[in-house]
């Protein structure tokens, strides 16, 4: 059984997708951590995001990495994962890890941009997951709030719709719902309605 979870960043795909994940009895795989620790790998070593080699080098010896290492989730990881996950070569290495991953029993759910359109199409349930650009930029705010870390409203909601417009409009799977997704807007929803709405949106499908 596989559960697919798309949608931008800060939706609250993440979210679900673990929650899912743990009512179902399924392993869970956090996809853009795998695009995150390449362009990690890629900064460490001096490089710029848009060093095509250099990332690809970093994607070909990628391994699990530990998705709450703060190192991961920082602003300019962020906007550097979105910028590798642009290389087919990247994406060709970090497909591969998400098909094996998708295959263990008894089941696994991804969240991702394209996990119903390329990973996994076929998938036996699709949900992609959105909110309004401001709703995300608000939730990532108090989030790092929550960290201890000042950042800027504006700053925040800039970045993400740069990083909405980078992952929709790149030519390798982009950001986009499957036909066959059901869709869940997030904007008005805490993590508990969201979770409820999820689940019906399974059970019906
Ligand atoms: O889900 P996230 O914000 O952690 O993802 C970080 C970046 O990785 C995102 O901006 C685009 C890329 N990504 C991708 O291209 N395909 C995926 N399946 C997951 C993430």
């Amino acid at each position: 059984m596989i559960i697919a979870v798309d949608g931008p960043a800060a939706s609250g795909k993440g979210t679900l997708a673990r929650r899912l994940a743990s009512h179902f009895g399924f392993h869970y795989l956090d996809t853009g951590s795998l695009y995150r620790a390449v362009a990690l790998a890629v900064l460490k070593q001096g490089a710029v995001p848009a060093d095509a080699k250099a990332a690809e080098i970093a994607a070909a010896s990628l391994i699990l990495p530990d998705r709450d290492d703060p190192a991961l989730r920082s602003e300019a990881v962020s906007a550097a994962a979105s910028m590798v996950a642009a290389f087919p070569q990247v994406r060709a290495h970090v497909l591969e890890y998400q098909r094996k991953f998708a295959a263990t029993p008894p089941g696994a759910v991804l969240d991702g941009r394209d996990i119903g359109t390329v990973v996994c199409p076929q998938a036996d349930v699709k949900l992609f997951v959105t909110a309004k650009p401001e709703v995300r930029a608000c939730r990532r705010l108090l989030e790092r709030q929550a960290q201890g870390e000042q950042l800027d409203y504006d700053e925040l909601l800039a970045d993400i719709r740069a990083r909405d417009a980078r992952d929709m409009n790149r030519a390798i799977a982009p950001l986009k719902p499957a036909t066959d997704a059901r869709l869940l807007d997030t904007s008005d929803l805490d993590i508990e309605t969201a979770f409820q709405a999820a689940l019906r949106l399974i059970e019906g499908s």
